[in-house]
């Protein structure tokens, strides 16, 4: 079966008063059906930008300018608001927005919003909304009771839950979760992440699952894709990377911060200095300026090249690996 994404080039920039920020510059990735893939990657490297461009919703000032973006077999990205929105958006794909927990309308019951959400998007009666809305419950694991409930009177977890399941409402193929467990505090992140596991197994659902933190993306992906300031530095098997080193230099460099991950705690490395500034990123490979390895090369870009069957880094020094 062929890939269920396909995007190529993808770009992506915010046209802000000081000039364009280059959030997304030129990335391609595929998903397989049923694959979740993590993307990862340290806060402003453009993950959420990914995420709300395969929606085709763009915080404004932001614009797709190149690339293409196939879901299930179509290029969503030349088609009418109107298309996006009778058979792509929450049908074939969907998002569970950075935060949207805490979103949920604070006075009304937490099965009303949930009617509504519903409703807006299906034509069906009330008993069958119902009926859907405690199945949808059920399969993150909460009881039917909740829809009485307000979101004040949810934990982190559950509002959690709740989100999910609206994404899941209408059967879409593709399920984007963005920092699904970074408000919460570690227990609920497991038993999310197990929701999450468990959604996958039982509905063979495709998921793009996007978090700062490598160690949960071990926990969750099947490949793993790391950006960094708007580009992809490395793209493997999930094992790939915490089993034995990743290639690129950055790439290592989260795996010797993530605290989990690493055996020998104190040797945990911070990554000197910052992501750079996208109204003007650095010439050539956009991490040089943060490098300890950078060589001469560096002064030009490095192309993602695959290294090993399904291993793929944008690194110059991994060429011959
Ligand atoms: N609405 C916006 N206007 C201008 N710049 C933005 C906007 N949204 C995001 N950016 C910039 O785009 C870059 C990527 O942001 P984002 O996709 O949110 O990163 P991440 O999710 O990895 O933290 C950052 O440099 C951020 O400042
Ligand atoms: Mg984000």
């Amino acid at each position: 079966m062929g890939n269920v994404v396909e995007v190529r080039d993808l770009k992506l920039h915010y046209f802000t008063s000081k000039g364009p920020v280059r959030a997304v510059d030129g990335i391609s990735f595929s998903l397989a059906p049923g694959e979740t893939l993590g993307v990862v990657g340290e806060s402003g490297c453009g993950k959420t930008t990914i995420g709300l461009g395969m929606l085709r919703m763009p915080t404004p000032p932001g614009r797709i300018v190149g690339g293409s973006i196939v879901i299930d077999g179509t290029d969503i990205v030349p088609l009418s608001e109107n298309q996006l929105r009778r058979s792509v958006r929450w049908q074939t794909i969907s998002m569970v927005f950075q935060g949207a927990m805490n979103c949920l309308t604070p006075v009304f019951t937490v099965g009303k919003q949930m009617m509504e959400t519903l409703q807006q998007h299906k034509e069906m009666d009330r008993t069958r909304a119902e009926e859907t809305i405690v199945r949808y419950l059920g399969l993150v694991g909460l009881p039917p009771d909740i829809v009485r409930r307000y979101p004040h009177e949810l934990s982190g977890g559950m509002k959690q839950r709740v989100v999910i399941a609206m994404a899941l409402f209408l059967e879409p193929k593709v399920v984007i979760l963005d920092e699904p467990t970074t408000a919460l505090d570690v227990i609920v992140q497991a038993q999310i992440l197990n929701v999450v596991k468990d959604l996958k197994r039982r509905l063979g659902l495709s998921m793009i699952f996007i978090t700062h933190d490598l160690a949960t993306e071990a926990e969750v992906a099947d490949r793993i894709m790391v950006m960094y300031a708007g580009k992809v530095a490395e793209i493997a098997p999930n094992r790939m990377v915490y089993d034995r080193p990743p290639c690129h230099p950055y790439t290592q460099r989260l795996l010797a911060a993530t605290p989990r991950l690493h055996a020998k705690v104190d040797e945990l490395a911070f990554i000197p200095g910052a992501p750079p500034d996208l109204l003007d990123p650095p010439k050539g490979c956009r991490f040089q300026p943060r490098c300890s390895v950078a060589m001469d090369a560096c002064g030009e870009e490095p192309p993602l090249i695959e290294i090993e069957p399904g291993h793929l880094v944008a690194c110059w020094r991994c060429r011959n690996a």
